[in-house]
């Protein structure tokens, strides 16, 4: 189905979002009400408040959306996160945008937040802004929630290759930070901070680099931060704290920049696209643009507002979408390493 114009519903963990997106890529309005405020006492997303901080925005939200985009006219087709996330969180939007097809008389289309992050690349914010890859690339999703390489051969061709066997790298970063007592979301401080530390100071291990494969493993570095903590005598002042935010982010990001480089030389692909939230990461898009350089590959880095969680992606997914049911699920159950796509062809991968 080709529609010209789709708005789009976020909310499977603790953004509630809305955009409207063109089916070229431009972005014409994108809306991301944060939920940080609520959960930061807790160090953490709590599923209960997300849903209910989900249910007073989405209404301001999704008008706010809507009227920068120039009212309903435009609009053809309505998106919707229906998974993987929270669940109580997902059924908020699926809910939402279910009752706003049906008034409006619109199809509704239900998207994959991994879709979402692994096509952001493709969205245009304005007029200038560069045109996005073109298929194949390899893409390395980095998130609160996921860490993972895909190989993209087109929006409905999406390979899972490998993907991480415990925390995600976002994970890794959020529970040192707590563990340093920094607060949540622990990527930006500890992303801050690794600026003025010295990167040699701890010396952490580098989790399954050397592995003849795409997966990865984060939950061991998250117990070396705490070895590191408790082991240190006294409080940690602030330059050892930067110390151990440089130690860390160069662990996480010389697994992540170089198995995803590896990756591409395996796949006989020279694009690179990073997504998810960690993509936000200065450490992370540095060594990725020189491992890149080095091997002649095109790195592909969204900008920030397109990394992290928003509806602009899954309206530019939406596109790729069937309309019909929406039902929401906290993981997903086609998505298994090889080819998911429910087409009859499934190919298994190593
Ligand atoms: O994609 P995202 O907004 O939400 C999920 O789908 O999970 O990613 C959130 C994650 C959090 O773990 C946060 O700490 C991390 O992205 N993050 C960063 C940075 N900015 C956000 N991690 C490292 N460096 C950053 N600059
Ligand atoms: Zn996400």
């Amino acid at each position: 189905m080709s529609f010209q114009t789709i708005l789009a519903i976020e909310s499977s963990c603790d953004e509630t979002a809305a955009a409207v997106v063109r089916s070229d890529g431009r972005v014409v309005s994108d809306v991301v009400a944060s939920q940080i405020d609520v959960h930061a006492r807790y160090g953490g997303v709590v599923p209960e408040l997300a849903s209910r901080a989900h249910l007073r925005a989405i209404v301001p939200v999704v008008e706010e959306a809507v009227e920068s985009a120039g009212g309903w006219p435009a609009i053809a087709a309505i998106a919707v996160t229906h998974g993987p996330g929270l669940v109580g969180a997902l059924l908020v939007g699926a809910q939402f945008a279910k009752s706003l097809a049906w008034a409006r008389g619109l199809p509704l289309l239900g998207v994959d937040h991994l879709d979402g992050h692994l096509l952001a690349c493709h969205l245009r914010h304005d007029d200038d802004a560069p045109i996005g890859p073109e298929y194949p690339y390899v893409a390395l999703l980095v998130s609160g929630g996921h860490t993972a390489l895909y190989r993209v051969d087109a929006p409905d061709d999406i390979a899972l290759l490998g993907q991480t066997r415990d925390d995600a790298a976002g994970e890794a970063f959020d529970k040192a930070a707590k563990l340093l007592g920094l607060g949540y979301p622990g990527g930006p401080v500890i992303d801050r901070l690794a600026k003025v530390g010295d990167a040699t100071a701890f010396e952490l291990p580098r989790p399954m680099l050397h592995r003849d494969d795409h997966d990865f493993s984060f939950s061991g570095l998250k117990t070396a931060v705490a070895r590191a903590v408790e082991t240190h005598e006294g409080p940690m002042d602030e330059a050892t704290q930067a110390d151990l935010a440089a130690s860390l982010q160069a662990a996480i990001v010389e697994v992540l920049a170089k198995k995803a480089v590896r990756c591409c030389v395996r796949e006989g692909v020279s694009r690179l696209v990073l997504g998810g939230g960690v993509a936000a990461n200065r450490g992370l898009r540095a060594r990725a643009a020189e491992l890149c350089e080095k091997k002649g590959f095109e790195l592909f880095v969204p900008p920030i507002r397109a990394c992290t969680d928003n509806a602009a992606m899954i309206a530019y997914a939406g596109f790729f979408a069937e309309p019909g049911e929406v039902a929401v699920y906290s993981r997903s159950p086609t998505r298994v390493r090889g080819r998911f796509r429910e087409d009859g062809t499934f190919i298994a991968r190593k």
